[in-house]
């Protein structure tokens, strides 16, 4: 790259066309700069919603959702390297996000969990409520112009869907039963009851822009070459009814299983989901823009977040969680349903074109108009977060 091209902005070559037959891909360095990662900081992973890593501990093995259950309940939690916290209200039921970062000279206001009806700033005293409201501080008396709005802590929008906990660090994103709405109307029929499987969650720093995951997951087209038969994913499955389905904040892809065993109990999806052959859907495969994936399975839900680290754009911090819905399905999951091993070839995949995109060789892609709808979405929506034109 030119020291030209590195100074400027990211929106100088960030155009995808609307058009996917025209369109290419967002340049390489979209995914090596820091100048890139703190745009997308700064607007897509403000304005949209976010999973809260889940912070389960030996001496507190429950969901982060059930850890903010009771009013009052507080815990501290960080979002794109930013220091927050949840809180759950005392005089109303509401969960709100806070930055956890007091408002008088920015001392962390919740070192760990804590419940009750108000806390209190380590470092001199200022006195919260569970709404953020300022409630008072010693030594003030005498200020004039006090408190002032920005004296109460700026209270996010956060909220429990089916046993996640989601938050925005924007108070104007947009209402969460929108962005979700596709998502809930496949999922009508499916018991709202799994269990956090024991074990079932890890977070790990792992190579590759958070962007390269994103972009994997929505790519079906690599799944006969880099997951091919035999043994692969592409045996496990029908390929040749793979559908996606583009929404505005999400894709679903779906396809029927190769042997209706590894499906869908019928009764648990949407009419729309049947097939008068007897073939049975593998998994509903959705995404969340910008970086959730929400793997419901027969035997659960398997969830991946691939969040940002700040500074370091060519890393992901990849969470994810299992949701058991079956018990006995869920001991089979590698086998019947190959998890660890597409896993396996995805994470290599991903290492091999993490190379290619630093190798100075790597043009602008093109979309295949007839595999690629989903990726160019993805990329299509990057684009217009981060001002092109
Ligand atoms: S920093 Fe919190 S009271 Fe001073
Ligand atoms: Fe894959």
């Amino acid at each position: 790259m030119t020291a030209d091209a590195s100074a400027r902005g990211p929106e100088a070559d960030a155009h995808v066309d609307d058009d996917i037959a025209v369109a290419e891909s967002l340049p390489a360095r979209a995914f090596t700069e820091r100048a890139w990662l703190d745009r997308e900081l700064a607007t897509t992973f403000t304005r949209s919603w976010q999973l809260v890593p889940e912070r389960a501990t030996d001496e507190d093995p429950r969901s982060l959702a059930e850890q903010i259950a009771a009013r009052g309940a507080r815990v501290p939690v960080t979002m794109a390297g930013r220091p927050l916290y949840l809180q759950r209200g005392w005089d109303d039921d509401a969960l709100r996000l806070f930055p956890n970062t007091c408002t008088h000279a920015w001392f962390p206001l919740v070192p760990g969990p804590s419940r009750g009806p108000t806390l209190v700033c380590g470092q001199h005293g200022r006195r919260f409520d569970c709404a953020g409201r300022f409630v008072s501080q010693q030594g003030f008396q005498g200020a004039r112009g006090f408190p002032r709005d920005c004296d109460h802590l700026r209270a996010m929008p956060a909220a429990v869907w089916r046993g996640l906990t989601l938050a925005a660090l924007d108070p104007a994103a947009p209402a969460l039963a929108d962005v979700l709405a596709p998502v809930d109307a496949s999922l009508v029929r499916l018991p709202d009851t799994m269990t956090r499987a024991p074990g079932g969650g890890e977070v790990r720093d792992v190579a590759g822009n958070w962007k390269q995951h994103a972009w994997n997951f929505l790519d079906h087209f690599h799944i006969g070459f880099v997951h091919r038969a035999p043994g692969g994913l592409a045996d496990a499955v029908d390929l040749g009814t793979y559908r996606t389905e583009l929404f505005d904040d999400a894709v679903l892809q779906w396809v029927f299983a190769r042997d209706p065993a590894d499906g869908f109990d019928p009764a648990l999806l949407p009419e729309r989901f049947a097939d008068e052959r007897g073939r049975r859907v593998f998994a509903l495969w959705w995404f969340v823009y910008p970086n959730l994936a929400l793997n419901f399975y027969p035997w659960g839900l398997s969830v991946n977040a691939y969040q940002p680290i700040p500074d370091r754009p060519d890393a992901t911090r990849f969470g994810w969680y299992h949701w058991v819905l079956d018990a006995a399905k869920y001991a089979e999951r590698d086998r019947r349903w190959l998890s660890a091993q597409v896993d396996a070839e995805d994470v290599d995949a991903l290492a091999q074109v993490s190379r290619g995109l630093r190798s100075g060789f790597a043009p602008r892609g093109r979309f295949a108009p007839t595999e690629e709808q989903a990726a160019h979405w993805l990329h299509r929506k990057v684009s217009r977060d981060v001002g092109a034109a």
